[in-house]
């Protein structure tokens, strides 16, 4: 993965709202925890003070697509220079919910934001560091509707994101799918559509395989 043998993992979780990546995220780090991985678990937008405050803005406040884009890379560049960067370098592993696969799949696939644009902010924020696996928690907008709509009867107030379209939610799966069989060797995509328990008996093997 990397010339530097002590540069900790960087994992990265992604998928369309509902699909259960933050259900998982504790038990991932739990499990690498107890091989004796040092784990920092963080999630984008966001994982550092002005990321939360972008974060909010991101979820909440309509606006221009590229503004969209470019404030999610101005949060990315901050995690990454303060949280992700850092971590790696002391020989930690890091978790994280969601990262620029999300900005392809919601801003590029969703919202049709140019993807030479996209791909020159990526340039520029990432400085190199990308991640070295990525899982792709996958199902269908029908099945991660229902489930949405069950937490919001549950009294979960859904985001900007989480109340789009399912064609909306189609493009974007459509989008994450397609940069999976772009970089098969980064990529596990989990069926999502079955059982947690299950989930999560895949996501053990694919934690102790690294
Ligand atoms: N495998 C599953 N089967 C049924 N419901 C699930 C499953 N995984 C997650 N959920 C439920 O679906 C909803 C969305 O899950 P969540 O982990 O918040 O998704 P994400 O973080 O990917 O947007 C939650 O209410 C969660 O309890
Ligand atoms: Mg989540």
């Amino acid at each position: 993965m990397t010339a530097n043998a002590t540069r900790g993992r960087f994992v990265t979780l992604e998928g369309i709202d509902g699909a259960g990546k933050s259900t998982h995220v504790g038990f991932l780090a739990e499990r690498m925890r107890a091989r004796g991985r040092p784990v920092v678990t963080t999630r984008e937008p966001g994982g550092t003070p002005a990321g939360e405050r972008l974060r909010e803005l991101l979820l909440g406040e309509p606006m221009h697509h590229d503004t969209e884009t470019l404030l999610v890379f101005a949060a990315r560049r901050e995690h990454l220079a303060r949280v992700i960067s850092p971590a790696l370098a002391r020989g930690d592993w890091v978790l994280c919910d969601r990262f620029t696969d999300a900005t392809w799949a919601y801003q590029g696939g969703g919202h049709g934001v140019d993807s030479a644009r996209i791909a020159e902010l990526e340039r520029w924020v990432h400085g190199g560091v990308h991640p070295d696996l990525t899982i792709l928690f996958d199902l269908p907008p029908a099945v991660s509707r229902g489930r949405l709509e069950r937490a919001a009867a549950n009294g979960r107030t859904l985001d900007k994101f989480e109340r789009e379209s399912d064609d909306f939610a189609r493009r974007v799966r459509a989008a994450y799918l397609e940069r999976a069989r772009a970089e098969p060797a980064r990529f596990r995509i989990v069926d999502s559509t079955r059982p947690v328990e299950t989930v999560r008996d895949e996501l053990a093997r694919i934690v102790d395989a690294l």
